[in-house]
């Protein structure tokens, strides 16, 4: 079995090239996190969507839902009663987590649900998350997909770092801007909060801090900057590991009246203030039929191929895969 050990600051790569599955052996699973400063930004349509466009091009996609107390990814995907879900692992009813798997009526999809009573993330415990992260980094599929829930609490945030890379999902309204923001930086941060513990960075955080109280929470340059002096090599691992983080931003329900590269705008903020990469891969079109197709519990490409909407989202799904050739046939080659 493929195995990735969870350790913060040592994420795994993300950017190897899964191939479908057709009976040949994939490479580690590809882990994306995707997830929103707000409810009812469009994470989990997006998520079933990109999992629907996976799927349709042959790669096994894994969808989790792990926004919960707010589950709602198993509707989106037409399973209204899954008989199992991650609290069946979480309360040892079953021993691992690819027994909570329930497959969808499209091949190469699978799906493990949220919807669990009584526990939301932020009642989720040290040992539970830590059971979760680990129980994912066993599975073995050509692409994880992970609904995360809204919000900045830690343990959402776990879920990013988890991998390299990641997306996060904003409507272009400046309430939803905001949030997005605060949770990037919530997770940049943590992350250099997982180095510094990883490594053993401790002394060298406290005398950046020393020299400026904010240094850890808001001054990412005056650390780096800080560890570079006092300990070069170290200085140089903990850029390497933020470097090494490469985030996606999709703008979704976009209407005509919105700024179009408002997207790009963010990003270029966050890269600046935050040394962090950070893309824009694409804007989502509000389409009015999204409720309706999720009412009907069908994925909207699949009930509307040719609307503005659907290609944007092909398209995101095309920025999102390693960009070769290969990858490129099958995506304009395939079956949607
Ligand atoms: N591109 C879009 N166009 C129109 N409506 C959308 C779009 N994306 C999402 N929605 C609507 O927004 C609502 C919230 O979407 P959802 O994916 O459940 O958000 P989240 O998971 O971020 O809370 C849904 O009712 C869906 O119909
Ligand atoms: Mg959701």
């Amino acid at each position: 079995m493929r195995q990735v050990s969870i350790v913060f600051g040592r994420g795994r790569s993300g950017q190897g090239v899964a191939e479908p599955a057709n009976g040949m052996a994939s490479p580690v699973s590809q882990i994306w996190p995707i997830g929103g400063g707000k409810g009812g930004t469009g994470k989990s349509f997006f998520t079933g969507s990109l999992g629907f466009l996976l799927a349709r091009q042959g790669y096994r996609t894994l969808l989790i839902d792990v926004d919960l107390g707010a589950a709602n990814l198993h509707t989106i995907v037409g399973i209204p009663n899954p008989p199992m879900s991650i609290a069946d692992f979480i309360n040892r009813r079953v021993g691992t987590l690819e027994e909570t798997v329930v497959p969808t009526a499209l091949p190469n999809l699978f799906l493990i649900s949220g919807a669990m009573n009584n526990l939301d993330m932020a009642n989720l415990g040290h040992e539970q998350k830590m059971k979760v992260l680990r129980g994912v980094a066993r599975l073995s599929y050509d692409y994880i997909l992970l609904d995360l829930g809204a919000g900045t609490a830690f343990n959402t945030i776990d879920f990013f770092l988890i991998s390299q890379t990641g997306v996060f999902i904003t409507t272009p309204e400046p309430t939803s801007i905001e949030n997005i923001y605060r949770l990037i930086r919530s997770v940049y941060f943590r992350k250099i909060h997982h180095v510094l513990k990883t490594y053993d960075f401790k002394a060298l955080a406290d005398e950046a801090e020393r020299r400026n109280p904010k240094a850890i929470v808001s001054n990412p340059d005056l650390l780096l900057r800080v560890m570079g002096e006092l300990d070069p090599e170290k200085g140089s691992l903990l850029q390497q590991e933020l470097g090494s983080l490469h985030f996606r931003l999709v703008l979704n329900q976009l209407r005509k009246q919105d700024n179009h590269s408002i997207g790009a705008l963010i990003c270029k903020i966050i890269s600046k203030h935050l040394a962090l990469r950070m893309e824009h891969i694409g804007n989502v079109g509000f389409d009015d039929r999204v409720h309706s197709a999720i009412c009907k519990r069908t994925p909207f490409i699949e009930l509307y191929p040719y609307t503005q909407t659907a290609l944007d989202l092909r398209e995101c799904c095309r920025s999102l895969l390693p960009a070769n050739k290969e990858a490129e046939r099958r995506l304009h080659g395939g079956a949607d």
